[in-house]
């Protein structure tokens, strides 16, 4: 960020001729904001529709957990004290299917992934024309048997994505030369969350969860609020 805030307001002392063009103040502005909203809103959405699956499945956490507990050793004094790293994190294979079926099942900036049309053409015998918006209907998407089958896509089931699937099967981060460009940072910063979290406690339902859990649209799609309790 200080680097594009240099480049930004030095710009006319830049002299450097591979640099073609500079940022403008409020392309700078705008793209600020929109880390911002990309990269808080989203991750904190995806981890509290986490919380809401571990409550809701306590085989799934214990699983969790077992994986942790795997990494965290024979709880010697040593093997508490061990760093999470990347690597580390990166080795947690159901971690990582159990944020992947997270995310299938919630989709979070689902309006975000939209793209304009530049040339004439046609879909499955419907044609689009040439500077229409088209977006992604990324729940129909998700939800779809022949994509996600043959264990039912209603169900949470992080096995799933053992199998290779089609490659646009899979659009939470979106997908092309625009997709999320924060995809592996938030996946590394949920997994080290979700870690940290299930090494210490056990995320257990609440009378209050179903009820106030509403998914509501604001910017994201997110739950109203999530009612958990930590033993
Ligand atoms: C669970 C977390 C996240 C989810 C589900 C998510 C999802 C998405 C989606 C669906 C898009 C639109 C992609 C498309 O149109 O194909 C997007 C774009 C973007 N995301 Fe994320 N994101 C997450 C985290 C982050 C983080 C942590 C950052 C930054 C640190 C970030 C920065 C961005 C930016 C800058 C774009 C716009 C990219 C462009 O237009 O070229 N995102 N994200």
């Amino acid at each position: 960020m200080l680097c594009i805030l240099y480049i930004c307001k030095d710009e006319k002392d830049v002299d450097d001729e591979s640099l073609s063009r500079v940022l403008t103040y409020n392309e700078v502005k705008s793209n600020t904001f929109v880390f911002m909203v990309a990269g808080y809103e989203t991750t904190s959405s995806a981890l509290a529709y986490c919380t809401y699956i571990l409550a809701n499945y306590p085989e799934v956490q214990k699983k969790l957990k077992q994986e942790i507990d795997q990494y965290f050793g024979d709880h010697s004094e040593q093997d508490q004290k061990k760093d999470l790293d990347y690597d580390a994190v990166n080795r947690m294979g159901y971690m990582e299917m159990f944020i992947k079926e997270v995310l299938r099942m919630y989709p979070i900036p689902v309006t975000g992934v939209s793209r304009q049309c530049m040339n004439e053409t046609s879909v499955c015998g419907y044609k689009i024309t040439k500077g229409s918006v088209v977006q992604a209907d990324v729940f129909s998407v998700h939800y779809d048997p022949d994509l996600w089958g043959p264990h039912d896509p209603n169900e949470f089931y992080p096995e799933r994505h053992e199998e290779k699937r089609h490659p646009l099967a899979y659009l939470p981060f979106g997908v092309g030369p625009r997709n999320c460009v924060g995809l592996r940072f938030a996946m590394i910063e949920m997994k080290i969350f979700l870690t940290r979290l299930l090494k210490q406690y056990t995320v257990v339902k609440c009378d209050k969860l179903e009820k106030h859990f509403n998914i509501r649209e604001k910017i994201v799609l997110a739950p109203a609020e999530v009612w958990i309790k930590l033993h």
